[in-house]
């Protein structure tokens, strides 16, 4: 009895110490402290309009000036009213760093928060949202009536099977070897991995295979690499050419919703933002990937936030790039500047819709609401494809319809996969700064958390893998003006324009095209000697 007791306390005080040691090495950002710092600071110290208009009036002091401004807070459309608007944005610069005032003090005149159809159209704001949803517009395909009917007819199709399989039953419907992995990160998140260590014929010695790992888009998962079947989509296209696949899966997507202590539920779990998938995401699961496999280097893929995060990781982490044969990324998202995206460009801190946008988007998981999804494009699709699959769904609301019909339903029962809330407004905040930089939590918690106000930046020429960019004139998130600076900045790299008028963000996972125009060139281009 006294002798379990002593190994019993034996085994407690070792715990004990082992936890205690691992939160100091690990987190990095201590929860508590910036939710501390947090509450206060996105309760925006907001002016009202009132005491706009109040503050105006002592510098207007005229009756008839008086009468005006009234006028234009009940019409909310003279010519008083988007001069007042005008003025307030004009006191917001672009670019950093932002003063301390025009931070903390997003405009908030009542009209911001109201939407769709209760906005006169000629009111300043509408105007904006009409103007960012037209260029969104102007990339897309036009549609004939034939696309249309092909469209809408989808919505009465019978169910696909793959709508409802995850990764390893797709592999296994397709009679691919799968494995299923899960990585424990260093600051306590479970993510899972799925492998397809080679093709169906050369199940034995995989040993010497290459290792290729696939990362995800925003609010993806590995399955994207996986629903347009084999012969198609890029996972089964790499097996097939002999290479040890791994699919990666970012913390708080579905697979990867387990951690130690805190519970996906509440919004705890859900504060992370992409420079914790890239640095303590992507490091466990390359590692776990590198040593599962017995390599050294692997070749890295990454659509979209997939690259976004590769970029971050081999800033900020350079010996990354040792591990890294070469790196491809498809629709990179670094330097967010021209952006076409609606959801991401309304995002923007610097924006009219930020105060009314910050509500939407939310502080935990990124579960948008009907409201946020028709006000930032869902409407314009609806009008102009007329498939409610489309238009009711984040992810094409925010990175355009994909050319291939009869995908849509897989993939809309796939996507959105999850993600957080902080992620979407780092994009916002990269398109306001035109930088690429680590989350802003706001001047107060920066200094707290960077030890400076702003926070910093990635330095590209750190990033010393071997780089292909593949971009697409008309893709809504990558544009390629930003695309080009990127280029520009990294020491070894390429871009690809994919020769395709009108080529969208997600047809790079999913147009029937893509086999062709993108994958090929990436194999061929992986394959070659680095
Ligand atoms: C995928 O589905 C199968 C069958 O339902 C299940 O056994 C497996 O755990 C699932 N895998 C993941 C990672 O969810
Ligand atoms: C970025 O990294 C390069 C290469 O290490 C270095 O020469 C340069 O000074 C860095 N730039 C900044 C702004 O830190």
């Amino acid at each position: 009895m006294k002798a379990a007791c002593v190994l019993l306390c034996l085994a407690l005080g070792a715990s004990a110490n082992i936890f205690k040691r691992q939160r100091q090495n690990l987190i990095e950002q201590p929860q508590e402290y910036i939710n501390q710092y947090q509450r206060p600071l996105y309760r925006p110290r907001e002016q009202t309009y009132q005491e706009y208009i109040r503050a105006q009036k002592q510098v207007q002091s005229s009756s008839e000036e008086t009468r005006e401004i009234q006028d234009a807070y009940q019409g909310l459309n003279t010519p008083l009213y988007s001069a007042a608007v005008m003025s307030v944005q004009d006191a917001i610069p672009r670019g950093y760093p932002p003063s301390k005032r025009e931070w903390t003090m997003p405009i908030n005149v009542p009209e911001l928060g109201i939407w769709r159809g209760q906005l006169p159209v000629d009111s300043p704001v509408a105007q904006e949202i009409q103007s960012i949803v037209t260029q969104a517009k102007q990339a897309m395909k036009p549609m004939t009536a034939e696309d249309k009917t092909s469209f809408q007819s989808l919505a009465a199709q019978k169910d696909d099977e793959n709508a409802h399989l995850n990764a390893t039953e797709l592999l296994k419907k397709y009679q691919y070897p799968v494995e299923e992995h899960t990585v424990k990160t260093d600051d306590g998140y479970f993510l899972t991995l799925f492998r397809i260590p080679a093709k169906k014929q050369q199940i034995r010695d995989v040993t010497a295979k290459p290792v290729v790992f696939l990362m995800h888009g925003l609010l993806g998962s590995a399955d994207d690499w996986l629903l347009m079947g084999p012969g198609k989509s890029l996972a089964y296209l790499l097996a097939d050419a002999g290479y040890d696949v791994w699919l990666g899966n970012a913390r708080g997507n579905k697979y990867s919703r387990r951690h130690v202590t805190k519970h996906a539920a509440l919004d705890d779990f859900w504060q992370f933002s992409t420079d914790e998938v890239a640095l303590h995401d992507l490091p466990a699961m390359i590692d776990y990937a590198l040593k599962t496999s017995g390599q050294e280097k692997l070749h890295y893929v990454g659509h979209a936030f997939g690259s976004t995060a590769f970029f971050a990781l081999a800033a900020a982490r350079p010996a990354y790039n040792e591990k890294i044969i070469s790196m491809h990324a498809l629709s990179p998202m670094v330097y967010m500047s021209h952006v076409r995206s609606p959801l991401i460009r309304m995002s923007a801190p610097t924006g009219s819709f930020w105060a009314r946008l910050q509500r939407l988007i939310g502080r935990g998981a990124f579960e948008p609401t009907k409201e946020l999804i028709a006000s930032a494009g869902g409407d314009m699709l609806a009008t102009e494809i007329g498939n409610n699959i489309v238009s009711s769904n984040v992810n094409f609301v925010m990175s355009g319809v994909i050319d291939n019909a009869e995908q849509v339903p897989v993939v809309g029962a796939h996507l959105p996969a999850g993600g957080s809330s902080r992620t979407i407004k780092q994009y916002g905040q990269a398109v306001a700064s035109g930088e690429f930089m680590k989350y802003d939590f706001g001047p107060a918690i920066n200094s707290q958390v960077y030890g400076t106000v702003v926070p910093s930046k990635y330095n590209m020429s750190k990033v010393t893998a071997p780089v292909t960019l593949y971009s697409a004139a008309d893709d809504w998130l990558s544009h390629p003006t930003d695309v080009a600076r990127l280029q520009s900045e990294l020491p070894h790299s390429e871009t690809y324009e994919v020769p395709e008028p009108h080529f969208s963000h997600m047809d790079f996972q999913f147009s029937t095209k893509a086999p062709e125009i993108v994958y090929k060139k990436l194999i061929e281009s992986m394959n070659r000697p680095y």
